[in-house]
């Protein structure tokens, strides 16, 4: 049995691609976010998708968000919530949910790796899969294309489609970045977007590559870039590519470590995680000082504990190394003292990121104005 085909005349957006052929219509639109990111460095990386089934949808439990996206690890998905780790599967996802998901960068966009996978099942169309079940995260035309479906009105009961939710592995003003997937709710704006998340409304425009902030569609699919803690990792650690952005945390060196991101320090917080790992955890210490302690050396100076990622190459061990921080500079992040890795990169850039994005956009706007002329 076939699916139905998708009802353009259903849906304000596309009748007004329709009428306007398809000139001023980004929502409608394969949504593709930019990410140049090659190998052997980052094609691939972790991203977030943010999951709000539409309205009208009843309540999904945690266990249902997990088994559409085809998440590993139940855990993987309370850490990236910052929930509890006691949170059972059962438990009503809260919405938006974030989804940590690998990422893939090919012919300069990102697309999800692999998964989420959907099976057609007797009654649906490509397109209430892309906004019903995904939430508008992906198109009817990214489906079909993605698949090689070349009439979407063919899609057999049964079939197993790669949904490709658009993602980015790019750095963004050359800092490290975990880039979150939007679909931006009716009567949001690009301002209120960027303030919920910590961002630049310049930011958000330049990567989205939008002129103009009024330029916004309600379900537009928006790539959000969120700023991620700044670490210690050492740059031959396995999991030297550790990026864990506010509000969430992760759990790292197999299952042995716990890592979260405070928006208070933006400094990587982690802590040997008890009686998650199914193996054996050797000891996280610097000296007589566990993994996440802190001791004050002056009234100025705390000394601390931090993680500096984890190794197999002889035996699995996981790295830590002292880093002080001044608690006097009010309103500063703490430095992590070891230079050999990216342990401060965040704190001075950050301020050149906006900088940067606002000059990106001031191109942008330029280029514009040289297309209309
Ligand atoms: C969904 O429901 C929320 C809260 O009831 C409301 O604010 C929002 O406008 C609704 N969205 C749509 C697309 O109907
Ligand atoms: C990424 O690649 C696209 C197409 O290959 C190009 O237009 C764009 O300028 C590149 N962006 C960056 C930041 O390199
Ligand atoms: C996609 O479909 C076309 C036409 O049906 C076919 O020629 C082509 O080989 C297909 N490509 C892939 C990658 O399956
Ligand atoms: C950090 O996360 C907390 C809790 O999720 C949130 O209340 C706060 O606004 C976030 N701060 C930034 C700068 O994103
Ligand atoms: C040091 O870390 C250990 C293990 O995380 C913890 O049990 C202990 O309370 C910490 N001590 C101090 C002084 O923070
Ligand atoms: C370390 O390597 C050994 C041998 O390759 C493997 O069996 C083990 O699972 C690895 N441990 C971790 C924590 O990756
Ligand atoms: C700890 O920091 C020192 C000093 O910067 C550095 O030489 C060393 O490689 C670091 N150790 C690890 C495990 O990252």
């Amino acid at each position: 049995m076939a699916a139905m085909p998708p009802l353009p005349a259903s849906s304000p957006i596309l009748l007004c691609c329709l009428l306007l052929t398809g000139a001023l219509c980004p929502a409608a639109r394969a949504a593709r976010f930019a990410c140049n990111a090659t190998a052997p460095r980052a094609s691939t990386c972790q991203a977030l998708i943010s999951y709000a089934p539409p309205n009208g949808t009843a309540t999904a439990t945690l266990a249902a968000v997990r088994a559409l996206f085809q998440l590993r690890s139940h855990r993987a998905l309370l850490a990236a919530n910052g929930l509890p780790l006691s949170t059972p599967p059962t438990a009503p996802a809260p919405t938006p949910l974030r989804v940590r998901l690998p990422c893939l960068c090919s012919g300069g966009a990102g697309a999800t790796f692999q998964r989420p996978t959907y099976r057609v099942r007797a009654g649906d169309t490509l397109d209430a899969i892309a906004r019903g079940a995904f939430a508008g995260l992906v198109t009817y035309q990214d489906i079909a294309a993605a698949n090689n479906v070349s009439d979407p009105n063919k899609v057999a009961v049964g079939q197993q489609l790669w949904i490709p939710v658009p993602c980015s592995c790019d750095p963004v003003g050359g800092q490290p970045v975990v880039h979150l997937t939007y679909v931006a709710p009716a009567g949001s704006s690009v301002a209120g977007i960027a303030q919920e998340f910590g961002s630049a409304e310049e930011t958000i425009l330049a990567v989205n590559k939008m002129p103009d902030a009024k330029g916004l569609l309600a379900g537009q699919v928006l790539d959000v870039p969120l700023r991620t803690c700044g670490s210690a990792i050492s740059n031959t650690a396995i999991d030297r590519n550790l990026l864990v952005p506010n509000g969430s945390y992760i759990l790292t060196a197999n299952n042995c470590v716990m890592c979260g991101c405070s928006s208070s320090t933006w400094q990587l917080d982690c802590q040997a995680a008890q009686g998650l790992s199914s193996s054996f955890c050797p000891a996280a210490k610097c000296g007589d000082m566990f993994l996440g302690n802190t001791s004050s050396t002056s009234s100025c100076e705390s000394r601390t504990c931090s993680y500096a990622g984890y190794t197999n190459s002889t035996s699995f061990a996981i790295l830590t190394n002292i880093t002080t921080s001044n608690t006097c500079n009010a309103g500063m992040a703490p430095m992590a003292q070891p230079a050999h890795s990216s342990a401060f990169r965040l704190e001075p850039a950050w301020l050149r990121w906006t900088e940067l994005v606002v000059s990106l956009h001031v191109v942008l706007l330029c280029l514009g104005y040289l297309r209309q002329g």
